[in-house]
């Protein structure tokens, strides 16, 4: 099957201006404006089949506005090929911009002194969908969220979290093929963030919509999404199901021990798994919790020189990107 979503080697650099501090650099600056490259988004490929739910992931100006951003026709790449539902998004023809939609947590995309159902309204009109399947959609959507009250309310009086499933209604309105979430749970209390989850995922599920969600919750891509794509620096990081993120980065710890006297393999094969094997040294992946009855088996029992027990390399990575702020 061919992907609805195929990125190859995209870049996006931008051209920063820099200031020097102080008047001095003021006024050199009015003569001469010195640029530095920003490069958000650094040769990155990957590749989206129908009915995906992939979470995007990394710590802030890891790039992943921007990449979304050039997959939805925002931005222009700097390089490299990006092909969506057969379109090059950049060129934002009509027929594609019909079968996406672009939600951004932080960015309101409702007009402020009207209710939100006459935004939903406009979005009928501006994407031409009849009114019968309209209707269907508004109330469908409506009774999930739970929006039936707020509808009728200028938006600005809404809370955060009704104007975020609002934001969503809106987006849906004409049934798009992909959607593009970026951080659509920002800032929500936790019950409002579980409703918005459930509710992608059930929406996924039923309608068969790839949905790409951008995300610093671990809670959010851990819950929904089957694959992960992560970035940091605007360069991938990882890109495969959540389980095999987890098991390779956060579940577990290595031991790397130095024996005294000789030990066999298969004499420390039951304490976990051996990576590594050559006497004197030995370096044994083992879960988290047993971290300690393990290094206190290993002192008790085998002649030992030195033990260290060591975090995955990434550890860090990954709790800076899940830090609950
Ligand atoms: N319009 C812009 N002009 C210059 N630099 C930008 C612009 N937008 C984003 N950046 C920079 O690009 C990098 C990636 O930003 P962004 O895609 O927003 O990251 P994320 O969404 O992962 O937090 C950051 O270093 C950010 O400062
Ligand atoms: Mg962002």
């Amino acid at each position: 099957m061919e992907p609805i979503i195929s990125v190859q080697n995209i870049t996006k650099h931008y051209q920063v201006h820099q200031k020097e501090e102080g008047l001095r650099g003021s006024l050199k600056s009015l003569v001469k404006r010195n640029y530095k490259t920003v490069k958000a988004v650094d040769d990155i490929s990957f590749a989206l089949h129908v009915g995906e739910l992939v979470g995007f992931i990394g710590p802030n100006g890891a790039g992943k506005t921007t990449t979304l951003k050039m997959l939805s026709g925002l931005l222009y790449p700097t390089s490299g090929e990006i092909n969506v539902l057969g379109y090059r998004p950049y060129e934002k023809k009509s027929d594609f911009l019909k079968q996406i939609s672009f939600v951004m947590g932080q960015k309101n995309q409702l007009w402020w002194d009207i209710p939100a159902i006459e935004s939903f309204n406009l979005n009928k009109e501006i994407y031409e969908v009849p009114e019968k399947r309209y209707r269907e959609v508004v109330d469908e959507l409506v009774e999930l969220l739970d929006l039936k009250h707020v509808l009728h309310q200028q938006v600005r009086r809404l809370s955060l979290g009704e104007r975020m499933k609002c934001e969503l209604v809106a987006a849906l309105i004409y049934t798009p093929k992909i959607l593009f979430l970026d951080e659509p749970t920002l800032g929500l209390d936790v019950v409002v963030q579980k409703k918005i989850r459930e509710f992608i995922k059930m929406y996924n599920k039923k309608y068969g919509a790839t949905v790409i969600l951008t995300s610093h919750y671990m809670d959010d891509v851990e819950e929904i999404c089957d694959r992960i794509i992560m970035i940091d620096h605007g360069k991938l990081m990882f890109d495969g199901p959540i389980s095999k993120l987890i098991q390779t980065y956060a579940n577990h710890k290595t031991l790397v021990v130095v024996f005294k006297s000789l030990v066999e393999r298969s004499d420390l094969e039951r304490l976990g798994e051996i990576k590594e094997f050559e006497y004197p040294r030995a370096v044994i992946r083992v879960p988290r919790e047993k971290t300690s009855s393990v290094a206190a088996e290993l002192l008790q029992k085998f002649d030992v020189d030195d033990l260290n027990i060591n975090e995955p390399e990434l550890e860090d990575i990954i709790r800076m990107l899940f830090t609950k702020s």
